[in-house]
């Protein structure tokens, strides 16, 4: 699949994207945020951590509904999969004339689902771990243990003795280990790529995703 051309501005010029929409910037700080704070701040099961974990996945199940329903520039269509598009794109960069796209373009694409692959694979392997429970309840039980009650642990050492409960947790805690750890080194080489094409571009990509506001170029709708 290719990506969408854009319209040529006024006088010709090609338009660089429209500027992001609210809903894709404050996912977008958020995931990241969350992301920093329970890949390298946190401890990892903590009730902090965990409700992080429960806070970035309701930013990536609201930012996945937006890729349906969302303006042009946040759907999945207008950012396809498309490795070969992908490979041609790194092929102008390398060139050092990198095509623009209305929405990401497809390297960078490629790199949005494998983040998000990550994500959800964290965010699951989590829920495995903590048995679905809340973070109301995780506090509880742990301000429970603390206060000296260790019946709540008695119950679930019992829970998972009974099934395959603990293979399952101890499989999740390994696989959430790696997908944590992935996902930062593929948000530092997105974090690269973002670099990279703004110089390739001339124009700086950040800013778009900070105030919404685009700093050059022609508006594709003027
Ligand atoms: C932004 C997403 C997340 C990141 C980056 C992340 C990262 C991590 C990391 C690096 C660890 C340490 C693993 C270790 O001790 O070796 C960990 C542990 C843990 N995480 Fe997460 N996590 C995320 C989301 C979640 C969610 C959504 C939950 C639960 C709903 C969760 C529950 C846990 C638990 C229970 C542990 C402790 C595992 C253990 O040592 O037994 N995490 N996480
Ligand atoms: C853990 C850290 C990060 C993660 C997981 C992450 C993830 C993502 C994702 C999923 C998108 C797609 C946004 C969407 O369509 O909803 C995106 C886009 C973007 N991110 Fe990040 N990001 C991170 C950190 C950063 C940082 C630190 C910067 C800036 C220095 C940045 C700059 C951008 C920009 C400029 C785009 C839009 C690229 C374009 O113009 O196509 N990101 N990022």
């Amino acid at each position: 699949m290719t990506q969408p051309d854009l319209p040529a501005g006024k006088g010709g010029a090609v338009a660089p994207p429209d500027p992001w929409d609210p809903l894709i910037r404050i996912t977008h700080w958020g995931v990241a945020l969350a992301i920093v704070a329970n890949g390298l701040i946190n401890k990892g099961g903590s009730v902090a951590h965990v409700w992080i974990g429960w806070g970035v996945m309701a930013l990536f199940l609201t930012r996945l509904g937006w890729g349906i329903i969302g303006p042009a520039e946040a759907r999945f269509s207008a950012f396809p999969p498309a490795p070969r598009a992908a490979l041609r794109h790194i092929g102008e960069l390398l060139r050092g004339r990198p095509r623009e796209h209305r929405s990401h373009n497809p390297a960078g694409a490629l790199m949005i689902y494998a983040l998000w692959a990550c994500l959800g694979t964290v965010i699951v392997t989590g829920l495995v771990m903590t048995g679905g429970k809340s973070p109301v309840t995780i506090a509880e039980e742990k301000a429970a243990v603390a206060a000296g009650d260790w019946s709540v642990l008695v119950q679930a050492d019992a829970e998972d003795h009974a099934g395959t409960a603990d293979t399952a947790e101890r499989l999740s805690k390994e696989v959430h280990d790696v997908a944590a750890n992935l996902m930062l080194i593929l948000a530092l080489i997105h974090v690269g790529g973002v670099a990279v094409e703004s110089r390739a571009l001339r124009r700086n990509l950040v800013r778009p995703m900070v105030t919404g506001r685009r700093n050059r170029g022609v508006d594709p709708r003027a």
